[in-house]
């Protein structure tokens, strides 16, 4: 197999000028229109047969290899997150607000240089490669419409690899795992209605901030008492509005939160105690209460299968690197799940920190930022996993 990192590593100038200019100017999900434009200019440079306006603003190219065999889909995410940047650097956001806080920025230069690189070698490819650069990955939409407007029809890829550049994590590591890796998302929404009143009459007035109290500590048993300890799960209360006045009893509290699992059985179990603790403790305190869970992402499960053909390619094309085959498990969530419900896949972890170089923030921190020799070694990885899938 050709040394995917040494070419990586000749285009490192590439990948870095498209990272910077899109981290320059980040765009919104489904607002990506200057960097789908990009994306698509720099894929028909080289020759690819592009399709645009997939979900608005994805982009999906195909690289056919001169030896026919199954098709392989790669998925990199382009949009960028409503924070204002405060890295200071000389490539910061010139978009007032918003930021390429989560390294999408990188995830797209990766893909146009895993383009070029496969371009470059289709004699070692069997069969096709179908690049989709998806928008709207941070408001959770992006895939599923991806999935709607035929992103995973004419041709079908048999299976799928995504990677995410991880700054929680130093560069140089790499994290391929099998199974669950990112968790499934869902989010709530409770409104108690009570019977708003003076503060000191408490007596005349029905209490929905005594009630909202109530569930929120009921709702704790949930993942320390219902769910199996050998189990995971996350259910955490967010936001809570209630009155202004500090002599009001309120009429009306709205809360919301987030529900994160693995198992989907599991998830079931806290949408139902959840169901039972919000009416049953409202209703005991007198309010009329409302409801509403909403699934937003599946949980990220990675195939056994195309898991080891990720790690051999590690082995190949970054052999002197820190593979980490329990990977990180995050109850952190990725829209990459609606893709691998239709078609088995694996999505693997770029590592991206550096602090010799104060590159440690956190993804969706004001101040994020990462050593770009992540760019280089993601793209050798992910050409390097599609050869070796072709080759199998
Ligand atoms: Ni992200």
């Amino acid at each position: 197999m050709t040394d995917y990192y040494q070419e990586a590593l000749k285009l490192f100038a590439y990948s870095q000028s498209i990272r910077r200019d899109l981290h320059i100017h980040p765009e919104l999900g489904f607002q990506e229109v200057r960097t789908s434009g990009i994306i698509a200019a720099e894929l028909r440079e080289i020759g690819l047969e592009v399709t645009t306006g997939i979900a608005k603003t994805g982009v999906i190219a195909m690289i056919d290899g001169d030896k026919p065999g199954p098709i392989i889909m790669l998925r990199f995410d382009i949009d960028a997150l409503p924070i204002a940047e405060q890295t200071g650097t000389e490539y910061a956001s010139q978009n007032p607000g918003l930021m390429h806080a989560c390294g999408h920025d990188g995830h797209v230069a990766i893909g146009l240089t895993v383009a070029r690189l496969l371009n470059d070698h289709r004699d070692e490819i069997n069969g096709t490669v179908k690049l989709i650069f998806q928008p709207a990955e941070e408001i959770a939409n992006g895939a599923e419409r991806m999935i709607e407007e035929g992103a995973l029809e004419q041709p079908s890829p048999a299976n799928c690899l995504g990677l995410h550049i991880w700054n929680l994590k130093p560069i140089g590591w790499l994290g391929i795992a099998d199974g669950p890796v990112m968790a499934s998302a869902a989010q709530f929404a409770i409104k108690l209605t009570g019977k708003g009143g003076h503060g000191a009459i408490p007596h005349l007035a029905i209490d929905p901030v005594v009630a909202a109290a109530q569930i929120i500590s009921a709702a704790q048993t949930i993942a320390s008492r219902n769910s199996d300890p050998q189990e995971t799960c996350v259910v955490s209360f967010c936001s809570l509005r209630a009155g202004d006045a500090f002599n009001v009893i309120p009429q009306i509290v709205e809360m919301k939160g987030t529900i994160r699992t693995y198992n989907p059985e599991v998830g079931q179990m806290v949408y139902k105690r959840l169901t039972e603790i919000v009416h049953g403790v409202g209703k005991a305190m007198g309010c009329e209460v409302e409801l509403i869970i909403d699934n937003i992402t599946p949980a990220v499960i990675n195939d056994p299968k195309i898991t080891q053909i990720v790690k051999r390619a590690a082995k190949k094309v970054l052999p002197d690197h820190d593979l980490d085959e329990k990977g990180y498990v995050t109850m952190g969530a990725e829209d990459f799940g609606f893709y691998q419900k239709k078609i088995p896949g694996t999505f693997f972890f770029i590592g991206s920190s550096n602090s010799e170089n104060g590159l440690t923030y956190g993804h969706h921190h004001p101040k994020f930022d990462f050593d770009e020799g992540a760019l280089p070694r993601g793209a050798a990885l992910m050409a390097a996993a599609a050869v070796e899938y072709l080759k199998t």
